[in-house]
């Protein structure tokens, strides 16, 4: 049982326009905004995940008004880490200055689904007894790993990072859900090390930067949310209707509105800022979550499903109460 009692965002300060990506490649804002609602991506220039990872923790905890030491769960979700090891968790509790803590840290990797993910695990161990409060962060620095000759990849993702607070005092989270299939690795990938010891007898062959079958990951989404939206609402004997509002992945204004066409749910029910940060993967439900609390103010009582799609390929829910 656990209750989200805080949100935080940041996003580098570099603001990318689909104007400046003209100037880079063969593209243009009609093309980009048309297709996906994107007008804009924040991009770092020097900072890394843990220090995206670490200012949205920052924020989050500002607002929560806790004392830092009270953390004892940090999850950091992630495919664009600084390293293998030590992971970005185990770096933001030495940032956070809980060294002198019992903290179990760890990283997650479910892609655009992380931060779902992430809150579903903490909320259990909190459920579980053995922990009391957790961090969850979802944090990329996904222009590290695009390739910048690619016009159907590049112009859609951007860096960011979004954190919540989790508390054991009340029980919130409603419902959760998460799933996966690990059949499509052609539709979505980002290669890790390649086998190049001096034993290994073949070349790499797979680039090493993010390839994506667009059209096939936009008719999983469509298919997925609608899974994940039915599966809470079904499981809490709600209905659309009962719902305030929906916090959807932030990877493109048209998965969203077809979903919202498909189920008849009201598009404005449906909150979305991919236009100023495009795709920022595990980081977006986050930052539009945050968002959304600073634009909208949900009041007690509301309920709010969250839900994200992405590699592996994975998705998921997750149903609370403010
Ligand atoms: N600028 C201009 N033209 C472009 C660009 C660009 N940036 N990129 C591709 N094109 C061209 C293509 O070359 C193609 O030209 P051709 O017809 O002469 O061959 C044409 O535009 C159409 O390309 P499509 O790929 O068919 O365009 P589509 O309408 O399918 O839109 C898009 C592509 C936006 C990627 C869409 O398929 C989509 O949104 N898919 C979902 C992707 C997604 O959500 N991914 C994230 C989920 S997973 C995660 O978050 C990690």
């Amino acid at each position: 049982m656990s209750k989200i009692i805080a949100t935080g965002k940041y996003a580098p300060e570099l603001a990318v326009s689909n104007v400046d990506l003209e100037k880079m490649m063969d593209t243009s804002d009609e093309w980009i905004f048309t297709r996906t609602g994107i007008k804009e991506r924040r991009i770092s220039q020097n900072e890394t995940t843990l220090d995206l990872t670490y200012k949205a923790a920052l924020n989050a905890i500002e607002k929560s008004n806790i004392d830092v030491k009270s953390i004892d769960l940090i999850i950091v979700a992630t495919i664009t880490p600084d390293y293998f090891t030590p992971s970005t968790a185990c770096l933001l509790q030495s940032k956070l200055g809980l060294d002198d803590r019992q903290v179990t840290s760890f990283d997650i990797n479910a892609a655009c689904t992380g931060i779902i993910y992430g809150i579903q695990i903490a909320d259990k161990f909190i459920r579980s007894g053995s922990h009391k409060r957790a961090l969850v962060v979802g944090a990329e620095t996904f222009s590290k790993v695009l390739n910048w000759e690619d016009r159907g990849t590049c112009v859609l993702f951007g860096d960011g990072a979004g954190a919540l607070i989790l508390d054991g005092e009340e029980n919130k989270i409603l419902c959760d859900y998460t799933n996966s299939s690990g059949d499509h690795l052609l539709n979505l990938a980002l290669p890790a090390v390649s086998l190049t010891s001096p034993f290994s007898t073949e070349k790499q062959k797979e680039p090493q930067h993010l390839t994506m079958n667009g059209s096939e990951i936009f008719k999983f989404a469509t298919f997925v949310i609608k899974d994940a939206i039915e599966y809470v609402l079904e499981k809490s004997g709600l209905t659309a209707e009962d719902i305030a509002y929906i916090v959807p992945h932030q990877a493109n204004q048209r998965i969203i509105a077809k979903v919202s066409r498909m189920m008849k749910i009201p598009l404005e029910k449906f909150y979305m800022n991919v236009e100023h940060y495009g795709n920022t993967s595990a980081a977006s439900i986050g930052i539009a979550l945050d968002d959304l609390y600073e634009t909208h103010t949900p009041k007690i009582g509301d309920k709010i499903i969250l839900v994200g799609f992405g590699g592996g390929l994975t998705w998921g829910s997750i149903l609370y109460e403010v």
